[in-house]
């Protein structure tokens, strides 16, 4: 204490007035004007952009260092420093006078250009509890010492996308909650010793290098709330996390998981997201899957689960918004109970192999469905509605995918689908004129609210059928078609020259009709 008493004083005068009824407080870093000179040290060392600075270009002697834009004080001690984009550019080098502010406890850095590698000395900052380092532009190895700093709970250095890393062995009772390192260059192996960071509540290392299995210690981590482990090269089987009751979004997208889920998520009960996607899982999908009852969202696409769907237990409560299990082996129907999930909002039920035939009268009521995909199976797809109610019929539908659907007529329902944006009904055996209302646009008579389809659509493809006649010439001025593929039909007549109406046209494929071209 009486060093770093001395050293203030002889360094700085004016220390000794604070000092004086301070005294008994005195601790090792500690002194008023030392922190204020730190600070101004800092401020003349970085680089920044004086017009976009919003608190650096302010610091400045005429008032009390505790109330400079960015800073949190203590007892004069400062504890909180937030320069988070502050166009800061240039390195902190080992010897800056950030830390010299040995107090502080949140240090936010991030949305900074710091350039290059980040110095050790960090580790000197003994009492951070938070670092946010993410937007950084760091580059070069990341030093492992940062993670042991005994107190550490929040780590940030995500968006960082040259910086190189791996994990270190962490020690029992790590004080880690946050530890984000997303979209980082980081690699290795995830440490069996994950499982010491008891408190860990969100692990972030999505978009990095890391390889290796899964360790089953992390089905330990029982304070899990958000886990993300997608677009990495982890491979293994798939671990349990039905000990983390508070789990609440999980992604393993895009891996190379393998094995079968079998009660890897029983019991949870607050999870909103599993995203299991692109990775080589395999075995049947558990219907327990189905019945967490706080899941909004599962992604099981690209994976090879086989066999068949059940039927959902008390599908008319489910909290499902969006279901994927596209690109698998399912077989079999489609359970009647999937369109009755009412809150779903996305269905992608797109190559696999089920088959059956599916009446679209009894799926039109799901009132907020807006993307419905159905495209490459063995499906045969009745559009012939037997009910006449065709106004309430997916009221929300915006996407609409039936490639392959042994489709034999023109989803008439689709005439008062103002929000359809993409209709791709290819490869379907529809015969007869495409509807005129698909191309015009009358809004002028009300009773004509109907057909507003150029004006709203942005892809349409309806080739591989059996259409026939001319392509109405009543594109609407106000045309949003980007792709019209009307490619392998019989076709006959002109191109319309209202087509011009479609300036954003990107792909236009008519081919393989029997038009007469005169452009
Ligand atoms: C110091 O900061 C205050 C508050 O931002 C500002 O009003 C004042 O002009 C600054 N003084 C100097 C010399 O920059
Ligand atoms: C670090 O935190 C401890 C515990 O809160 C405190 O006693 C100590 O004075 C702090 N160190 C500094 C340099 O502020
Ligand atoms: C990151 O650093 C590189 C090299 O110094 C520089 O060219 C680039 O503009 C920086 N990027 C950002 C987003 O600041
Ligand atoms: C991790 O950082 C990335 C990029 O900065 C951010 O998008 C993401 O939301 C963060 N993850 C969590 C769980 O907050
Ligand atoms: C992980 O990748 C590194 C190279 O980045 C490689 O040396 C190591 O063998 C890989 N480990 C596993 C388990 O694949
Ligand atoms: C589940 O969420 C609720 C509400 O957010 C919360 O009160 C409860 O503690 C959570 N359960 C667990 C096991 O975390
Ligand atoms: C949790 O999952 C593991 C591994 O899948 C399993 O052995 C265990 O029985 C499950 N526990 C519960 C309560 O379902
Ligand atoms: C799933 O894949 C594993 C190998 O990854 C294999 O041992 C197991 O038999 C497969 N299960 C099924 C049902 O095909
Ligand atoms: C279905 O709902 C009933 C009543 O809400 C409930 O008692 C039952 O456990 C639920 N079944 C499943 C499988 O979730
Ligand atoms: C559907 O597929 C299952 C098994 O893949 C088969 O047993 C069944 O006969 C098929 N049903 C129809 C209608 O083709
Ligand atoms: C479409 O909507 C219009 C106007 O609301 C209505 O008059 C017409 O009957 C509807 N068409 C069908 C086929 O339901
Ligand atoms: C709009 O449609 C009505 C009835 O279909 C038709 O009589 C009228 O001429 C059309 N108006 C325009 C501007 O196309």
């Amino acid at each position: 204490m009486t060093t770093i008493l001395n050293f203030c004083l002889f360094l700085i005068p004016l220390c000794f007035l604070n000092l004086s009824t301070n005294i008994f407080v005195v601790s090792s870093g500690y002194c008023p004007t030392h922190q204020e000179s730190s600070l101004l040290h800092l401020k003349n060392s970085l680089l920044f952009n004086p017009t976009k600075s919003k608190k650096l270009v302010h610091w400045n002697q005429s008032y009390d260092y505790c109330r400079w834009n960015g800073i949190k004080c203590s007892e004069g001690r400062v504890i909180a420093l937030d320069l988070s984009g502050e166009s800061i550019s240039g390195r902190i080098d080992a010897s800056s006078s950030l830390f010299d502010l040995q107090s502080v406890q949140n240090l936010n850095l991030a949305y900074n250009d710091l350039k290059g590698q980040i110095p050790e000395s960090f580790v000197s900052l003994t009492n951070l509890t938070t670092l946010q380092l993410s937007n950084c532009n760091l580059s070069g190895v990341f030093p492992t010492k940062i993670f042991q700093i005994p107190n550490l709970q929040v780590l940030d250095i995500s968006d960082n996308q040259d910086l190189h890393g791996s994990l270190p062995n962490f020690p029992h009772h790590g004080s880690l909650q946050i530890l984000n390192i997303s979209h980082t260059s980081f690699s290795g192996e995830l440490p069996y010793s994950i499982h010491n960071l008891r408190k860990l509540s969100t692990l972030d290392l999505s978009n990095c290098r890391f390889n290796g299995t899964i360790p089953s210690s992390i089905s330990e981590l029982t304070h899990l709330v958000h886990l993300d482990l997608s677009d990495n090269y982890f491979t293994g089987l798939l671990p349990s996390f039905n000990k983390s009751m508070s789990l609440s979004y999980l992604s393993l997208f895009q891996n190379d998981l393998r094995g079968e889920i079998t009660s890897h998520f029983e019991g949870l009960e607050n999870v909103t997201t599993i995203d299991l996607a692109s990775n080589s899982l395999n075995g049947t999908i558990p219907l327990s899957l189905f019945t967490i009852p706080s899941l909004q969202k599962l992604m099981l696409s690209s994976n090879r689960f086989e066999g068949l769907l059940d039927e959902f237990p008390n599908a008319s409560s489910s909290t499902l918004e969006m279901l994927d299990v596209s690109g698998n082996n399912l077989q079999g129907p489609i359970p009647v109970s999937i369109f009755h999930l009412r809150r779903l909002r996305f269905l992608q039920l797109a190559f696999n192999k089920f088959n059956g035939t599916i009446h679209l009268d009894l799926v039109g009521r799901m009132e907020n469905l807006a993307v419905l995909d159905l495209s490459h199976n063995n499906l045969l797809v009745d559009a012939n509605l037997r009910e006449n109610h065709e106004l309430s019929f997916f009221p929300k539908l915006s996407i609409l995918r039936l490639v392959s659907c042994k489709l034999r007529e023109f989803p008439s329902f689709l005439r008062n689908r103002s929000a359809l944006r993409e209709l791709d009904l290819s490869d379907n055996h529809i015969h007869g004129a495409i509807p005129s209302w698909i191309w015009s646009f009358n809004g002028t008579i009300p009773k004509c609210l109907i057909t507003r389809m150029s004006s709203t659509l942005r892809a349409l493809n309806l080739g591989g059928n059996n259409f026939r006649g001319q392509i109405s010439d009543t594109f609407s001025t106000s045309c949003a078609l980007r792709i019209l593929d009307l490619n392998e039909n019989f076709l006959g007549g002109t191109i319309p020259e209202s087509l011009a109406n479609c300036q954003k046209l990107q792909v236009l494929n008519l081919g393989n009709n029997q038009l007469f071209d005169r452009l």
